[in-house]
Order: structure tokens, then sequence, then C-alpha cells
């Protein structure tokens, strides 16, 4: 709900939140609260009382440079505030000092729709802010979104040109709070190939957190998001805030704090080396991001950020429809295949209960290795006699669906492709490119470009009976440059809305087509490809172990349904480790879950372990897609890994554990369940336990004895003896 309070300040207030600002009289929008739940009557006090101490409010324009500690909306450069600003203008003579005031405002039903960039699917209400910049010819339009019934703030900024001259954006930002204190500490997921996510806290001291990728790509090194957690804040209590950009490309997010203790929080596309000039009436969009609050710890912000993802963002047709169940055959085969050896998979496949061969790398052009063939997206018929069609109607024979794998970002340079435009790859002429597993990028900044692959994989589509394409992205980008672009600054976003249009356009044009998004494992797991692709791979690595703490950390502002997770096969390719098939299992049950191994070559125990583990996925499946998830025993912090997914009306849940190392004396642990109706009763399959959610959230349940990397799979459900 969006309110204009009598004294000029806006409230906005979510589910269990409220966000307010106002405009003092100075004309400057200044933020006055972020937190639990306070009423627009509340603001009179609050804006009187504590707001009006921060900011040249009184005296009109005659000011002292008083800015540096005026919580602002949108920190403006070169003219008192010397804390990062949110936005440069830059003329054409180089001055760049603006001071931003209200012009006016707008509150609407719905949500902004941003043309080119993922976006939140509807509002809520949403509150639009003009301010105008006194010394150019720039007005900022702030967009705030809310919603009833979510906890997720979504806010953006639109620049425009409303004078004759250009000028050129040196940074763009998409929000700013600034929160009065900055006692947090601020959480980011961080990593590498492999191990994608990992949740690293740190406390807030004087000065700028920057959190950024220039990789082109939001990356496996650091993902576009952050929590800012309060001294109290644990998993199910305490305090927090998280913030997420809706964005997939270089993105910078910053936390300043300052002398006077406030923190400036803020983020968008990362400005180095950016400049994007807008000409007479031309505007800017940034990206949009989504914060949140949260006074249940970082379980709740998780559930906050799941469901907003989930009903917001996620494609509707498929968010909560059922994941095909794929065998995937790249850690079965890698590049060396032929009809022969993947027919005993899809064989086998329909045998377990799978329903989608997917094909991976390896089946188009000269694609023997990783070193040719991106590019040519036309059927290898010397691996595949008979084309794809062979392969797919083998798959039909057992009632299968048939993926099909894609880079369509990429070329290599022994490609028919490149021979015929060498200029469609990034880079300058006179530059040595560097190269990223032998590959080099497409510049997805020209149109012409994007048209050519758009129609190369159409084709694909078009022609052969495919439900499911997993989009791979295999390298991140280097030597930023077009030889077709005029202003170089524009590169790396314009890369990354030429990837948003490609996207766009394929699954407009293919809507009964699946699409699962990829980027050399989980290089690429972000909400803006979310917008695009209902499930990303989450890493290459499938190591049972390492996966569950992926998949922790992934968990932090993603939901599980969000994550491919797979089985594959022991010793593992990624780390080495022999971890029964149970426990794989339990593992890749916690998302959309799926096979990558040969499942000719299992043994029969395995195979009806498999058969077992898809039986049972079709009883927890839902819980996958709309459950809440809590996250029980943290694997960074002890022996144990466990987490349960709890369906929203309480009556089922599942749990699932597995145990690191068999070290003594951790034996008698026992587990406190969470999310579960105290009043009601629950059974846990398998076990002989019958007992109240109370008894099973306050006193627990002592976990099973288990050897190294033994795991446990429960499901509760509702029995009707309730009293
Ligand atoms: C990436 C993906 C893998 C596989 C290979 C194929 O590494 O993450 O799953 O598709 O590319 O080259």
């Amino acid at each position: 709900m969006i309110t204009v309070a009598d004294n000029g300040a806006f409230c906005l207030q979510g589910k269990d939140y409220t966000y307010a600002m106002y405009v003092n009289d100075s004309g400057f929008l200044q933020h006055a609260y972020y937190g639990k739940k306070i009423e627009v009557a509340d603001l009179e006090y609050l804006i009187g009382h504590i707001c009006s101490k921060f900011a040249p409010t009184k005296g009109g324009l005659n000011y002292d440079m008083q800015f540096d500690n005026m919580p602002s909306e949108c920190g403006f450069y070169a003219h008192g505030d010397y804390r990062e600003p949110s936005v440069i203008i830059e003329r054409s003579d180089g001055a760049a000092m603006s001071r931003l005031r209200y012009v006016s405002h707008k509150v609407y039903g719905g949500a902004p729709t941003l043309a080119g960039l993922p976006h939140a699917r509807k509002g809520g209400d949403t509150l639009a802010v003009t301010l105008k910049d006194d010394f150019s010819d720039a007005t900022v339009i702030l967009n705030y979104t809310v919603y009833d019934d979510l906890n997720v703030l979504v806010r953006n900024a639109q620049i425009v040109n409303v004078g004759k001259e250009e000028f050129t954006l040196k940074k763009a930002f998409s929000f700013c709070v600034d929160l009065p204190d900055s006692e947090f500490d601020i959480m980011r997921l961080c990593g590498r190939w492999a191990a994608e996510r990992t949740p690293v806290t740190s406390p807030i001291k004087y000065g700028i957190t920057r959190l950024q990728s220039l990789r082109g790509s939001s990356s496996h090194k650091i993902n576009p998001f952050a929590a800012f957690l309060r001294a109290n804040c644990a998993e199910e209590s305490g305090e927090c805030y998280g913030v997420q950009l809706m964005y997939s490309g270089s993105f910078a997010l910053t936390a300043e704090s300052s002398a006077d203790g406030s923190l400036r929080i803020q983020g968008g596309v990362n400005d180095t080396a950016f400049g994007w000039t807008l000409r007479a009436g031309e505007s800017f969009t940034s990206p949009q991001a989504a914060l949140c609050y949260s006074d249940g710890g970082t379980g709740k912000m998780s559930r906050h950020y799941a469901d907003f993802l989930r009903e917001c963002v996620i494609d509707p047709r498929y968010v909560y429809k059922k994941r095909p169940i794929v065998v995937n055959n790249w850690e079965a085969t890698y590049f060396d295949f032929d009809n022969e050896k993947l027919f005993p998979i899809i064989d086998e496949a329909a045998k377990l209960g799978i329903d989608t061969f997917v094909l991976d790398d390896g089946w188009f052009g000269k694609r023997d290795s990783d070193t040719s063939g991106l590019g040519d997206w036309t059927v290898n018929e010397k691996k595949l006699k008979g084309g794809l069609k062979t392969v797919i109607d083998r798959c039909k024979k057992h009632g299968l669906k048939f993926g099909l794998w894609f880079e369509p970002e990429m070329i290599s340079e022994d490609s028919d492709l490149y021979r015929a435009h060498p200029d469609w790859a990034i880079g300058k002429d006179g530059v040595q490119p560097c190269r990223g597993r032998n590959q080099l990028v497409l510049d997805l900044t020209r149109s012409d470009v994007v048209d050519h692959i758009f129609a190369a994989v159409s084709d694909v589509l078009a022609n052969n009976d495919i439900s499911y394409v997993k989009w791979d992205f295999n390298r991140d980008l280097t030597e930023m440059f077009s030889r077709k672009l005029d202003r170089q600054g524009e590169f790396a976003h314009r890369y990354m809305l030429g990837v948003y249009s490609l996207a766009e356009r394929l699954t407009t044009a293919f809507p009964d087509v699946f699409f699962e998004g990829c980027a050399g494992g989980g290089g690429r797991f972000d909400a803006g490809m979310l917008y695009y692709f209902p499930q990303i791979w989450t890493s290459d690595d499938t190591d049972a172990y390492e996966r569950a703490k992926i998949q922790w950390g992934t968990s932090m502002c993603y939901p599980v349904s969000a994550m491919s997770c797979h089985v594959s096969a022991c010793p593992n390719h990624q780390t080495g480790r022999t971890v029964s098939i149970d426990t794989r299992g339990a593992i890749a049950s916690l998302g959309a879950t799926g096979y990558e191994l040969d499942l000719s070559k299992m043994t029969d125990d395995e195979k009806s372990a498999v058969k077992a583990q898809i039986g049972r996925y079709g009883a927890i499946a839902e819980l996958v897609l709309k459950g809440d998830l809590y996250r029980l025993c943290d694997p960074f912090d002890g022996n144990w890994f466990c987490v349960m997914l709890v369906a929203k009306d309480k009556n089922q849940a599942y749990v699932v554990g597995e145990r690191i190392h068999a070290v003594p004396c951790d034996l008698i642990k026992t587990i406190k369940l969470a999310g579960l109706d105290a009043d009601k009763t629950y059974a846990i399959d398998g076990t002989d336990i019958v007992a109240s959610g109370r008894a099973l959230m306050t006193a627990g349940i002592v976990l099973p004895m288990l050897g190294d990397f033994g795991s446990f799979t429960w499901k509760l459900k509702q029995i009707e003896n309730d009293k």
C-alpha cells in the first residue's frame, strides 16, 4: 500500500515492512525509514522529530554545505554530498555537478514494464517520484513497487534528457538507501567455478565495501546480492536487509559507512568505464533491484525472496509446473558420443522413470573438443547419423522428450561462422584477444548478430521436436569493444541487452520449450536470468557434499525450484569423492532433480535406487516448487547439512540431512524442525515418530547414526487426529 501522508511523506507498506521518505522544505527527497512495519500516523513524529535533524530542511537553498549526512534517495555528485553518488551526469563541457530535487510524483496500481530488461511482472502498487537536476537537463524518475502480500520492495531509476543538449551518464545506479547507522555485518555470496555462492560475512567498517563483477556476467565469483545483518541476526531470528539486482551483467553493489555512522547502500550497472549518452528526449532505464526486510533472520529473508521471485519474476507458465526429470549426457560421454553411445542411456532412462533426455555439448558443427564448432548450429552427422531426428525418434519410442544444449553467445575461431564473420567476435583489431575455453564471445551489442543467432537457433527448434533447451555461457567477456558501436562506454550494458533480447525472442517464439540457464555451471545464476529461464544449472560440481554447500548458499536469495540438481557418477568427476547413490539422490532432490551419468553403466542396485528416487521425488515435487525452505544445519559451520521444505498449508514437509564425516561424539545430535504448525500432529514416513509440530520444533528429533556422507530423507505428513 502506498500512502501520501498529510505532511507530504510517502509511506510505502509491504506485508510486514514500511519504507518512508519525504520532501523536505528545500525540495530534497529524504529517506526517513526502512524496517519493521509502522503506521502512516507514525510518520508525523518520525519526520518531525527524527528526520529533521539530518538535513537542510530550513532556509531554502541558501544553505551551507550540509548534504553529507542527509539521508537521500538518490545521491548526487559534486555538490556537498561526498558519499558515492548514485548518478553522474556529465555535460559536453565536462561539468558533472548536480542537485536533484523533487518535481512531482505519481501513484498507480501495477508495476512498471522495463522494455528489454527483466522486471517484476506484476504490481503491487507503484510510486514514481520525479526529481530534476537544478544544473542540467536531466530528470531522474525513481520507481518503487510494493506488494501487500510480499516483503520485497522493487526499485529502479530512469534518467531522462528533457533538454536539447546531449549529456553522458557516467554512473546510473538503480537504487540508493541511506540507513541511519552502520551497525551491520555484510553477507555476500562468493566463490569460483564448481564452488559458487559460498556465504561470507564480515563486519561493515568505515569506508566503502564494494561487491562487483567486471566480467560481463554476474559471475561465479560474486553474486549480485548482499545481506546486511544486525548483530542479533541468526538463521531464524533477528533483523536483516537483503538487496539483489535483477541483472546478469557487470554490476556493483556498494555499502558506504560514513563519519556520521550512516550507511549508504546502492548498486546497479557497474560504473567502471561506463558512459551512456542521452540525446534530447532519450532516457536510460536502470535494472531493477529487489530490496527485502526481514525480522526473522536470514531464513525469513530467503523465504521472502523465494516468494517474490516465484510470484513476480519467474515465467508464470512454468514456475509452478512439474519440471522435467532429465538425464543429461555431458558427464556420461563428454564430446565423445554417437548414436550407439546415446541409445543405451535413452533406453535405460525410460525404464527408470526419467522423462527427458538432454543432449549436451558436441552435437553440432565440427565439435569434437572445445576448440571448434561454436556458432555452427547444424547437426554433426558424423556423430549423429540420421541427424537429431534419429535420437529424437529413439526418445519418442520410449515416450521420452528431447532437450538440446546451445551456447548461443559464443563463437570458435575454428568455425564456419567465424570464417564468414570474424568481425562478429568481440574485440578490437590489432589487440590480441583473450580466449576462454578456447572460444571468443559474439558481439551481442549488434542487432545483426542477435538476428543471426535467433535465426540459427530457431531453425533447429522449429525443425525438430525439442521440448527443452540448456543455454550455456562458458567464458567471461574481455576486450569489451564493438566494431560497430560509437560509444564503447555503453558496451557492457548493451551486451546484456542483446542477451536479454535474444532470450526474450526465443522464449516468446517457442513458448512450449522449457529453457534452462547455465554458465560454466552456476556462473550466471541471478534474478535477471530467472526472468527468462525458470531454472538454472546450479554448478558443475555435483559431488553430494560440495553440492549441499552450493545449494545452501544459493538458497539465500533464490527458490530451490530454480536450482537444477543432478545425480552424477562416482568417483565424482570434480572431486574424486565417492558418495552413496542415496546421498546423491537426497541432495539432488532439493531442487529440479535429474541425472548426469551413463545410466546404462549403473549396477542393478543403483538402477533400483534411481527408480525409487524418482518415485519418491514425485511425492515431494510440489514442495520443491511451492514450499517454504528452512535451513536447519549449516554445512559451513559443523558436521551436518540439514534443510527442510514445508508446504504453505503446513500439512506436509520434507527434511533432508547429510552427515559430513563420521567423527566421534556427534552421534546424538538433536535437530529442531522448523516452520511446522505447532498444533498439528505429524507422522514421519519410514520412522515410528508421530508428534506434534510443537514437540518437533522444540524438543526436536535425534538424528540417525550415519557414516561419512550418509544421509536421510524424512517425509512428514499431517495426520487427521488433530485436536
Ligand atoms: C559447461 C556446463 C556443463 C556442460 C559443458 C559443456 O561447463 O556447465 O554442464 O554443458 O559446459 O561444454
